[in-house]
């Protein structure tokens, strides 16, 4: 068979969705229904809320994906789902959906790891890219520098010791007043700051050059913070957040290069929210070109989360063999 049609859903956060792709590349629907809106009210993801968020509108975005891509459920070869990590009874919600569709059409599983997911995203647009590769991971709960040795196939080379990239974005966004989700909204602001007005700190950790550390640049933020208000300092947004989007970028871009050189890779890639950051995309670019490195991200729309990207991760998976049983269960800390 030359046509592998895959239904992938995602539900391991804030969005309900779902997709049909074809041979993990050609994206034939990608319906994202978000429920930012509903979590803004709160400052962040309500795990209660987001599970029954799920609940009620899965059904209807696999119907949308279904009939966009104009395939009925016969017509599927199989079923990728998100099993982890993420929010238990998040995860729970799509994990439960895609058994009972596999079990009714008798049509495989297969359960992706949504870190995977993200990473896979980059074949969507990007034809020519294949394994191996240098991909930085960055999302509200992840930052990994990994080799992708070949599909399905990580090598971790290093991750954060403490907050995500992402998580760092959204803590700094809410301290300074900006809201959630953080990230997009200091990307927006930081095009009219200073991004050399505060210095703030670059995490390193000297024992292992490629793990990362962003706590400190967060509470440097708020001591920043703090001082502007004991000292009657004029506080200002669009310089702190262009200086803290600056120290962040440094520090990936930096590490990112430097773990390319050593494991002599000649290709990045960028994978999860936080690629979409468009500090992150420029500098990424600079320093590429200069060492004669290939650079791939996805569109921003690929960039968050999305079901298109669990489907591609699972044709991959579904090639090599991959098969879940209606035993599938939801893990909420699943490593790479
Ligand atoms: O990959 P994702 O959708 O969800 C996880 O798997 O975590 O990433 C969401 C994260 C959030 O922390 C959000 O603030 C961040 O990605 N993000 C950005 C941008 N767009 C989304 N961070 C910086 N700049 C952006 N433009
Ligand atoms: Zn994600």
């Amino acid at each position: 068979k030359d046509e592998i049609v895959i239904l992938g859903i995602e539900s391991s956060c804030d969005e309900t969705a779902a997709a049909v792709v074809v041979n993990g590349r050609e994206v034939l629907s990608n319906v994202i229904s978000s429920q930012i809106d509903l979590h803004k009210l709160y400052g962040g993801v309500v795990p209660e809320i987001a599970s029954r968020k799920h609940i009620e509108k899965i059904n209807q975005v696999i119907e949308a994906a279904l009939e966009n891509a104009q395939k009925n459920l016969d017509e599927i070869d199989a079923i990728a789902v998100t099993y982890g990590p993420g929010l238990v009874g998040a995860l729970l919600v799509g994990v439960a959906e895609a058994k009972a569709i596999s079990y009714a059409k008798n049509k495989p599983l297969v359960g992706v790891h949504h870190i995977e997911g993200h990473v896979s995203a980059n074949y969507i647009e990007h034809k020519e890219l294949e394994p191996p590769f240098l991909c930085l991971i960055v999302s509200g709960g992840h930052t990994h520098l990994v080799v992708v040795k070949d599909y399905g196939k990580y090598e971790i080379v290093g991750r954060t010791r403490d907050d995500a990239a992402g998580e760092a974005f959204d803590k700094v966004a809410r301290a300074i007043g900006l809201g959630y989700p953080g990230g997009p909204k200091i990307d927006k602001l930081s095009k009219e700051g200073d991004r050399n007005a505060i210095h703030f700190p670059r995490g390193n950790i000297t024992d292992a050059p490629f793990d990362f550390s962003f706590s400190g640049v967060k509470s440097a933020v708020l001591n920043h913070l703090n001082m502007c208000q004991m000292k009657n300092v004029e506080i200002k947004p669009a310089d702190i957040a262009a200086s803290f989007q600056e120290s962040v970028v440094d520090v990936l871009v930096t590490k990112t290069i430097q773990a390319a050189q050593h494991l002599d890779m000649k290709t990045v890639v960028l994978a999860g929210g936080v690629a979409s950051n468009n500090g992150l995309r420029e500098r990424m670019n600079e320093a590429c070109n200069k060492q004669g490195y290939k650079l791939f991200y996805p569109s921003p729309v690929f960039c968050t989360d999305n079901a298109a990207m669990i489907a591609a991760a699972g044709y991959y998976e579904f090639m090599n063999g991959t098969r879940h049983g209606l035993e599938l269960n939801a893990v909420p800390n699943l490593k790479i």
